[in-house]
């Protein structure tokens, strides 16, 4: 199950994966927002973030102007790693590397068929495990529990 979200400048993106993910018949659960009237992205980014700390969803899509500021706001909920992504290399080492379990992309950055091979290539790529990304992980993990 993934866990989508976006304020109004992604709402567009958010469609158009919608329907890639409708194809490829991967479930999701989408958080709003639901309309193109002006929406403030922390908004998505705490519900979208909180369905995939609780379990609820194993990973997240959002989606905002950028991808900036909705990343920003989901990376303060303990437990998410988002990452902002334009380029597939970064999208795919996300997973591998970072254990990622968030990718936020610009609606006003990268085109839908972008879009589509940057969330194919996050959502079909397994974390590595190799103990020094797990190290990493768990050092940046303690950053979260001391500030
Ligand atoms: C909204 O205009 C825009 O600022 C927002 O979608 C996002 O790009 C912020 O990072």
């Amino acid at each position: 199950m993934i866990a989508l979200g976006c304020d109004h400048a992604g709402l567009e993106l958010k469609n158009a994966i919608k329907l890639h993910l409708d194809e490829r018949n991967i479930e999701y659960k989408d958080y709003g927002t639901y309309t193109p009237d002006s929406a403030d992205y922390a908004v998505y980014a705490e519900k979208t973030a909180k369905a995939v700390t609780s379990g609820e969803c194993e990973l997240g899509l959002l989606f905002c102007g950028t991808g900036v500021g909705i990343s920003i706001a989901a990376n303060k909920v303990k437990g998410i790693r988002a990452c902002c992504c334009s380029d597939k290399f970064s999208a795919e080492m996300t997973r591998l590397h970072n254990n990622a379990n968030i990718l936020c992309l610009g609606g006003r950055v990268v085109t839908v068929e972008k879009a589509i091979e940057l969330v194919d290539v996050f959502l079909d790529t397994e974390f590595s495990g190799e103990e020094r990304h797990m190290r990493r992980i768990a050092q940046v993990t303690d950053l979260e529990d001391r500030f």
